[in-house]
């Protein structure tokens, strides 16, 4: 038997022809004299039936032996089939078994959580696993189509960083030569605003890092985050073109992952009614209207996640909230010349309490101002050195913001979870496998 094999995504075109196909044994069943093999090779699942009278006693007894999981090759012959999903199966004439698996950790049966994520590099085989997986290379292929698509440049920044991004209470050191302390990066934003000035639209897409010592649904200690940043662009501008971005990446995965929603059961309607406008409320209007709800919150303060879903509950499409106070926000905002108590910022909220999935705001371009915000929040501020040289040499308006990948997808998805829409997650207290 030569090397050749069909992928299971392309049996379809195949009907009638003897083919030899390899993947992994999902499940396994046997009447005694017929059997049923589901195999999946990543594209697809197909079914393989065995009728004992019509194979060798030798792959019969092979069959028999391939265990949940084993790694396999069937040849047989393409069947079409209106029972199945995919329209066809396999007829099959003989198994060799590549790769023997025993007692798979993993069965068909309600498994725990920690169980799962302590077997997570076997848990990715499923179903579910697979079709996230697949949402989520979705959405990242329709991050870099739209950014291209309206003229930004991608531009990588460092990850091991001597200054530093957010706020420092959440920063991972590690030793650096002589140097002292690295950070980890919290944000590519300082960077992408430098190559804003050369390129005019930029962004940078990578791993993120924040200590958090939070325990939620919604953090990761290590997640992705595209950050674009444009020259000349405003604060209204800036969430006009988050809305354009978000509708983009919303009508992709619907157009192509259809299939994949399909298995996660995702309500396809909730995604189809995302469409421009979002509506937009400050963050005054925001506080007094929960105010009015009953809420607690004062102003001042940041909004809280109960708070966050208060204002979305009964919306059909993302919000966004502009204009927050200055000092639950980053050092760089700019400050809002109609309320200095403010900067001009926006948060945008998911709709069906997801959250925060995008923070961004105009830049603080005035050099004085900015060094100002940087000694109030007593951050370092010879590390801020070249960040405020861009306010020294040609300094020009500019917005950007962070959209986080494991929220939208777990969003795109409707899942409960952000550690499912990353291979391996890396929370607080996992950091295995
Ligand atoms: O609001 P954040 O902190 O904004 C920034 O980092 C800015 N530098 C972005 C910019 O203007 N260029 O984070 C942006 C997004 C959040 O809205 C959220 O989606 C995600 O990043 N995010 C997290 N995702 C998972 N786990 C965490 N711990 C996260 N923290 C933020
Ligand atoms: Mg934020």
């Amino acid at each position: 038997m030569g090397e050749y094999s069909s992928a299971i995504r392309g049996l379809p075109a195949r009907v009638g022809h003897e083919v030899r196909l390899r993947g992994w044994v999902r499940r396994f069943r046997s009447s005694g004299k017929i059997s049923f093999l589901v195999l999946r090779d990543g594209t697809g699942e197909v079914q393989c039936v065995f009728v004992k009278n019509e194979v060798s006693p030798e792959a019969w007894e092979r069959l028999a032996e391939a265990g949940h999981e084993a790694c396999v090759a069937v040849t047989g012959t393409v069947r079409a089939d209106d029972r199945s999903p995919s329209g066809v199966e396999l007829t099959a004439s003989d198994i060799e078994v590549l790769g023997p698996s025993e007692d798979f950790p993993i069965q068909p049966k309600e498994h725990g959580v920690d169980f799962l994520l302590e077997n997570r590099h076997l848990w990715l085989r499923s179903p579910r696993q697979i079709a996230i997986m697949r949402v989520r290379d979705e959405v990242i292929r329709a991050i870099h189509a739209f950014l291209h698509h309206e003229g930004f440049v991608h531009v990588d920044t460092p990850i091991l960083t001597g200054a530093i991004g957010e706020s420092a209470g959440t920063l991972f050191e590690t030793e650096y030569f002589d140097l002292g302390t690295a950070y980890l990066a919290q944000t590519g934003q300082l960077y992408v605003e430098a190559a804003a000035a050369a390129l005019g639209k930029v962004y940078c897409f990578g791993p993120t890092f924040r200590a958090e010592k939070s325990k939620t649904r919604r953090h990761l200690t290590e997640f992705w985050m595209v950050e674009p940043e444009a020259a000349w662009l405003d604060s209204e501008g800036n969430m006009a073109l988050q809305e354009r971005f978000i509708c983009w990446i919303v009508m992709r995965v619907l157009y192509n992952q259809r299939e994949q929603l399909e298995v996660l059961g995702r309500d396809t309607s909730k995604l189809e009614a995302i469409v421009p406008p979002f509506d937009r409320i400050s963050y005054t209007d925001a506080v007094a209207w929960l105010q009015a709800q009953g809420s607690e919150i004062e102003w001042g303060a940041d909004l809280g996640a109960t708070d966050e879903t208060r204002l979305v509950e009964g919306r059909e499409k993302p919000l966004f909230v502009f204009d927050y106070p200055k000092r639950v926000k980053a050092f760089y905002m700019k400050e809002n010349p109609e309320d200095p108590r403010t900067v001009k910022c926006n948060d945008l909220l998911a709709p069906e309490g997801y959250g925060e999935v995008i923070g961004g705001s105009q830049r603080e371009d005035d050099h004085d101002r900015l060094l100002a915000r940087i000694r109030e929040e007593k951050l370092p501020e010879a590390s801020y050195d070249w960040y405020l040289d861009l306010r020294k040499y040609g300094t020009f308006t500019h917005s950007g913001f962070g959209l986080g990948i494991e929220r939208t997808v777990t969003w795109m998805c409707g899942i409960d979870h952000l550690r499912e829409t990353i291979a391996f997650p890396r929370m607080m207290t996992r950091i295995t496998p």
